[in-house]
């Protein structure tokens, strides 16, 4: 089923999806589908969830929608379990990942600003993904994105990623560099995973010069690579830190949490959204948050990405064209040494739903509900694709 009036900006639709319920996806044909996907890092919790269903059922015959004129006590539940898992101080809820990450470089430039920096700057990274609005995309690392949106906003500098040297020799020819904004691991640019003392360095970079220390979390939050947040491997506190995607496990919702010197910095009248932190997503985030953190659900996504990375990496030990198989928790990608596009229809026809990103790289994003023998599965399915594999 295709519309004409519908704007062009996914091209053609691999299948209709009709039905959800765990790991499993069925299409308007019958078809059944193993995801490993998760809607691009959403449903970390599968499809149909019992406890989300429950939560946006109940609250939708209760009350949708009020305006952050009134106090709505869902929103504050959610906030206050997010600053509890998370160590951050407080929040403000948008509706998306973007959303998230604009009010993030609107803090950077209110702190800048009041440090009387001229034109407040973030360094952002090479090959970083932080969003499709215009001061989001500004911030991301790839011309794709970028390409007939110019003029591009003012006010970024950008350096290698995983490379804190660079980003020292950076600082010390920009005064005005004020934050640094950093995807923990690369997602949309190919599943690039950090050394594991990065993100102290940075921390302890960012200390000393006095710089924000921003985290997009919007794709590694919210469990998938074993922890809440994906900083928490690392022991630091950010000053900022934004998620979205499995923050409502697939109702709209995105957050930015601050902390420490960047916690007071929105003031009233600074910042706002009409649909952020409605009573009907914070509904669904709070249950969403509560599955995963009280049900030991991070945990689950640690030993089940260790289990589909372990298999993928015995099974394709010989197979010239795999660069590399990398990944933390259920963030997972398999490097080839071409271009590898193809390999999303074909998987489709063996009834797997998996994703290309970065031209050559597959990435795994299952949900964490996802059993042993699914994500068996998945990779005896994947494999022989990936070992026929000849070029797209
Ligand atoms: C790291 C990261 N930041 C931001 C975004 C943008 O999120 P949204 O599509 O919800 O605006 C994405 C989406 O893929 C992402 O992966």
């Amino acid at each position: 089923m295709t519309t004409e009036a519908l704007m062009n900006t996914y091209g053609p639709r691999a299948a209709t999806l009709v039905k959800g319920e765990g790991a499993w996806l069925w299409d308007d044909r019958g078809n059944r589908y193993l995801d490993g996907l998760s809607g691009i890092a959403v449903c970390g919790l599968g499809h149909s969830h019992p406890a989300i269903a429950a939560a946006v059922t109940q609250q939708a015959s209760e009350l949708t929608h009020c305006s952050n004129f009134f106090a709505i006590p869902n929103q504050q539940a959610l906030a206050d379990k997010l600053c509890d898992v998370s160590g951050m101080s407080n929040v403000f809820f948008g509706n998306s990942g973007a959303e998230a990450n604009e009010a993030a470089i609107k803090m950077a430039r209110l702190y800048g600003n009041k440090l009387g920096i001229k034109l407040p700057t973030i360094l952002v990274m090479d090959n970083a993904f932080h969003g499709r609005t215009l001061a989001t995309l500004t911030a991301s690392g790839s011309r794709k994105v970028q390409a007939g949106f110019e003029p591009l906003v003012r006010g970024f500098a950008r350096g290698p990623f995983n490379d804190i040297q660079a980003l020292k020799t950076i600082g010390d020819n920009n005064p005005d560099i004020c934050a640094v904004f950093v995807e923990p691991i690369q997602g949309e640019g190919g599943i690039r995973v950090a050394d594991n003392n990065y993100l102290s360095q940075l921390r302890e970079l960012c200390d000393q010069r006095g710089w924000l220390l921003m985290l997009d979390e919007v794709q590694t939050g919210n469990g998938r690579t074993g922890k809440y947040f994906c900083y928490q491997h690392s022991g630091i506190v950010p000053d900022v830190v934004t998620t979205s995607k499995g923050l409502g496990n697939g109702v709209p919702i995105g957050a930015i949490l601050a902390s420490g010197k960047a916690a007071g910095l929105m003031q009233p009248g600074n910042h706002g959204s009409t649909f952020g932190g409605n009573p009907l997503s914070c509904a669904a985030a709070l249950a969403a948050v509560t599955e995963i953190v009280d049900g030991g659900l991070d945990k689950r996504a640690a030993e089940l990405g260790d289990r589909i990375i372990n298999n993928l990496q015995t099974e394709l030990a010989d197979t010239d064209h795999v660069l590399e198989i990398r990944g933390r928790g259920c963030m997972i990608g398999i490097e080839l040494d071409k271009p590898c596009k193809s390999l999303f229809m074909a998987a489709m026809e063996k009834g797997l739903i998996i994703n290309v990103t970065a031209d050559s790289v597959i990435r795994l994003l299952p949900p964490f509900v996802m059993t042993s023998n699914q994500a068996d599965q998945l990779v005896d399915i994947l494999v022989p694709l990936i070992k026929d594999f000849d070029k797209d």
